[in-house]
């Protein structure tokens, strides 16, 4: 059975999700805010936890935490995942985006479509690569945007969509991974 290491920054509502489907497979959760409720979440959940915050080192310190584990999911991490820790697993980490990219990478993504006036927006699930949610695209689910939408509900409804299409792609890369085996 693979085993999936999850890093977060947030709430870690994409943690959770991704929990109720690989409860087996989770065997790890990083994160580099120690008031991060995913960590809370997670220990809750009776998963192992470590904190690693930012600093000299971060990505060779995280990777020495990564033995055994097949594959990385980012749940809101909020932080660029550089080597060594990157090139120690390739096509291995997964990233989800509150846009359909490559539109509105970055930050507050649902807040610069709404600046925007866009009319439709969404999110990604896609591999992690070395530039800020550049990577090959997995899944992605769109969401409309409403005449009334702030920030605060937009992001709520695509979080929504996350919640659906992350545990998705993580169960097709898993398939890829095993060769089609799961
Ligand atoms: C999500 O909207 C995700 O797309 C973005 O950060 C947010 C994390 O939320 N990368 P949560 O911590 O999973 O609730």
């Amino acid at each position: 059975m693979a085993k999936i290491a999850v890093l977060g920054s947030g709430t870690g509502s994409n943690f959770q999700a991704l929990l109720e489907e690989f409860a087996d497979e989770i065997v790890l959760v990083i994160s580099d805010q120690p008031g991060a409720g995913i960590l809370e979440k997670a220990k809750a959940a009776g998963i192992p936890t470590a904190l690693e915050e930012g600093g000299p080192g971060l990505s060779a310190r995280i990777l020495k935490r990564l033995g055994g584990i097949d594959l990385i999911c980012l749940a809101g991490y909020m932080r660029l995942v550089k080597d060594p820790l990157l090139s120690a697993f390739p096509n291995r980490i997964l990233n989800i985006h509150p846009s359909l990219l490559p539109m509105y990478p970055g930050k507050a993504a649902w807040e610069q479509v709404l600046a925007d006036k866009a009319e439709v927006t969404g999110c990604t699930v896609h591999y992690v690569d070395a530039g800020i949610d550049t990577g090959e695209v997995i899944l992605q689910e769109k969401v409309a945007i409403l005449m009334n939408d702030t920030a605060k509900t937009l992001h709520a409804r695509i979080q929504i969509a996350e919640h659906r299409i992350y545990p998705e792609a993580v169960r097709l890369v898993l398939k890829k991974m095993t060769g089609g085996a799961l």
